[in-house]
């Protein structure tokens, strides 16, 4: 009998991608035990932090892609794609670019040049971009209030995406969010998207990060917003999927929400109970079941991280120990390793 190799790329080849977020200098960011996870259970990657604004061009005249190709290197020796995240982001951003008081002229000016050297550097050689991320207000409006929309006006989206295609035309096109599966942020998206498509821009896909809480995922808002990103004609991706399992306030996945460290908070820090993990197990489940159905078929599913120990939600919003993934501190695989090889099957 052929045993099946027990792989969650391999496991879900011809339904979608499985990807993870990698930080640092690859190789020697990970640990041989890590490389060997990745390779073995992965087939495409996201780079952490290296492609996003702030540490690729810490200077107006200085851009550092060191990171970025050793990855894109690491990558290839091992058959997996790379997808750019971000080019466009408030986030993470150098406090010189766009600056408060810029005029719309220079303020696409700059923007055209990042957007310009960053992708065209990696031209030919990613299967896509994140090109613009978290433009969605969470409350009220339309877009978020960022520096990029001070400066230049609802239409820097379109401009940002115009300039990805220009850079690097092979390159798949993505706009990025978390919480845009929730009814709200879901319709301002939808006019985002359908305003992007209407003035010609070259848009490929949605991703929806998927950075939920343990019994908090809002499975059928998810199951629905996928549909209706689908009927766009668009592709829809989850990039930054983990499941939370320490509580945390509605704060969506807003980097910029800080928290003090509170030991009463901290209730996993000597390890995740057994029932706790399979409760995560049976969501991550109903999610890869969702993600598999026909008419919410999605085409990658990256986790944010490769295992619980590289995981940001051990920082963020505040430290904790956190046990988010499939993969525990040891690379060992979790009960939600077991559940989606077990998904897999039930899928085929
Ligand atoms: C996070 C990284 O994982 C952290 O290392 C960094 O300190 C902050 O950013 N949404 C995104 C990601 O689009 O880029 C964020 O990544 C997590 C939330």
């Amino acid at each position: 009998m052929r045993t099946i190799e027990p792989s969650l790329a391999k496991a879900f080849a011809g339904r979608f991608q499985i990807g993870a977020a990698v930080g640092g200098v690859l190789p020697d960011a990970l640990e041989p035990a890590e490389r060997a996870l990745l390779a073995q259970h992965f087939n495409v990657l996201t780079p952490e932090n290296c492609m996003k604004p702030g540490p690729i061009h810490p200077e107006r005249e200085r851009y550092d892609f060191t990171a970025g190709d050793a990855l894109l290197r690491f990558a290839r020796g091992h058959s997996m794609a790379v997808v750019g995240h971000t080019l466009c982001w408030h986030q993470q951003c150098p406090s010189w670019f766009l600056a408060d008081g810029i005029d719309r002229s220079a303020a696409l000016a700059e923007l055209g040049a990042h957007i310009r050297t960053v992708a065209g550097h990696y031209r030919g050689q990613l299967q896509g971009w994140d090109v613009v991320n978290e433009a969605i207000a969470d409350q009220g409006d339309y877009l978020r209030d960022t520096p990029a929309l001070r400066a230049i006006g609802p239409d820097y989206v379109q401009h940002a995406f115009q300039l990805a295609h220009e850079a690097d035309p092979s390159a798949e096109l993505y706009y990025n969010d978390f919480n845009i599966e929730q009814p709200g942020k879901r319709e301002r998206t939808l006019r985002l998207l359908d305003s992007l498509l209407e003035s010609g821009a070259r848009v490929h896909g949605v991703g929806i990060q998927g950075h939920w809480l343990l019994d908090q995922v809002p499975f059928d808002d998810i199951a629905s917003a996928i549909a209706s990103y689908r009927t766009l004609g668009l592709k829809v991706m989850i990039t930054e999927l983990d499941l939370d399992v320490v509580d945390r306030p509605d704060c969506g996945a807003d980097v910029a929400v800080h928290r003090a460290y509170a030991p009463a908070e901290d209730v996993y820090r000597d390890g995740c109970p057994a029932v706790v993990l399979e409760r995560q197990a049976a969501q991550y489940t109903r999610l890869f079941e969702i993600f598999a159905a026909p008419e919410t078929a999605v085409t990658r599913v990256s986790f944010w991280g490769l295992h619980d120990g590289r995981s940001w939600l051990n920082n963020w919003p505040g430290k904790r120990t956190n046990h988010p993934l499939a993969f525990d501190r040891q690379c060992q695989p979790k009960p939600a390793f077991h559940a989606l090889l077990e998904a897999a099957r039930e899928a085929r």
